[in-house]
């Protein structure tokens, strides 16, 4: 077929329909391996750049102007939203919570609009659109229900998201006010980037994968369909990402979302066929493989475009994001190998 935009290829991928090869980007494409990135954060924070639409704007273009991936996602990140309430956040790099939402009383803290912290973002997409025309596509996003609610309600999430886990058997309703609310949350963050202009959007379930798949379905799962489901008629895609969650995989494909995001302990021709035609999927090359020599990376994409060819689409990705210590030329190979690859 005859080349179609960055655009045009990655809204295809994501309905299933034909594409001239599979559209690729990478998870975190925009962080510490790359220079440019280390040398603005030398003179800002990392929530002081999420704040400042120009430095934000510059850093979702870094990747793109050395490599030219086939989508740019925007420089913000899902704890953002939350800064806004009342939810007093710290990155060290990671990030931690001086006042974590601990009972129904705390729930009141999260009440009010998340539009003002988010502003910085939808600017910095509005400029995006304005800097790279209508054929490259932008990426909003969000974190998932369970995800904050993870984030929000420990000083510093412990392993396996403990606090969580135990008040769903201790309890549960306060589990679910608190995941209705955070519900409201991620439709609101996602609402606001669809309005500013982004053309598809990825929720990031990252702890979903701790919950069996009845218990995700009881929680994460309900929580993060009424998500999709009250997002405007017509919206973008919706690309929906769990880590260490190959026990969910048919329980992701249930929820709505139009592409199914999985990481690289799943094998990609696998996961075709135990979702069938619901979804496309997305991903799904080790980060850690990034590391190896041009030719190896060259051959694995060569194996996730034969293996992403029997799903009904496929979005080509890493399984997590860029890990900080990922070399450039690694980073290159794959996006390379991708554009020579035939859908
Ligand atoms: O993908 C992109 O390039 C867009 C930007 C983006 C960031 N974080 C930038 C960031 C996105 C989409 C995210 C999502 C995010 N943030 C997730 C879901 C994806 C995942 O990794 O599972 C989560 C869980 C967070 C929360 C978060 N933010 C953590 C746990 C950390 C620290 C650990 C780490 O990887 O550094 C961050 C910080 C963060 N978010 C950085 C970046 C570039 C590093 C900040 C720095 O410069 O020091």
């Amino acid at each position: 077929m005859e080349d179609l935009t960055a655009r045009e290829r990655f809204l295809r991928a994501c309905r299933g329909e034909e594409v001239d090869r599979p559209p690729v980007w990478l998870m975190r494409q925009a962080g510490r391996y790359l220079p440019e990135y280390r040398e603005i954060r030398a003179r800002a924070s990392f929530l002081e750049a999420c704040a400042d639409p120009e430095l934000a704007v510059e850093i979702s273009l870094q990747p793109y102007r050395r490599f030219g991936m086939d989508a740019v996602i925007v420089f913000s990140d899902i704890l953002i939203p939350l800064t806004g309430l009342g939810v007093s956040l710290d990155f060290a790099p990671g990030p931690s919570v001086a006042n974590p939402i601990e009972r129904a009383s705390d729930l009141e803290r999260l009440a009010g609009d998340v539009a003002p912290a988010m502003e910085p973002t939808c600017e910095a997409i509005r400029r995006l659109r304005a800097e790279l025309g209508p054929e490259v596509p932008i990426l909003g996003f969000a974190g998932a229900p369970w995800t904050l609610a993870a984030y929000a309600s420990e000083a510093k999430l412990s392993r396996d998201v403990e606090r969580l886990v135990v008040s769903s058997y201790t309890e549960p309703s306060f589990l679910d006010a608190l995941l209705d609310r955070m519900a409201e949350i991620t439709t609101r963050t996602l609402e606001l980037q669809i309005e500013a202009g982004a053309d598809a959007v990825q929720i990031f379930d990252t702890w979903a994968g701790v919950l069996s798949s009845p218990r995700f379905r009881r929680f994460a799962g309900r929580a993060l369909a009424r998500v999709i489901e009250a997002l405007p008629s017509g919206h973008p895609p919706v690309i929906l990402f769990a880590r260490a969650a190959a026990h969910l995989l048919e329980d992701l494909a249930e929820l709505g979302a139009d592409v199914v995001s999985v990481d690289w302990r799943v094998d990609l021709a696998d996961a075709a066929l135990r979702v069938g035609q619901r979804v496309s999927l997305q991903g799904n090359l080790d980060p850690a493989a990034l590391r190896a020599s041009p030719a190896t990376i060259a051959r694995a994409v060569e194996q996730l475009v034969e293996a992403g060819s029997k799903a009904r689409g496929h979005v080509l990705n890493l399984g997590h994001g860029v890990l900080p210590t990922t070399p450039i030329d690694g980073v290159r190979a794959f996006v390379e190998a991708a554009m020579r690859a035939r859908g």
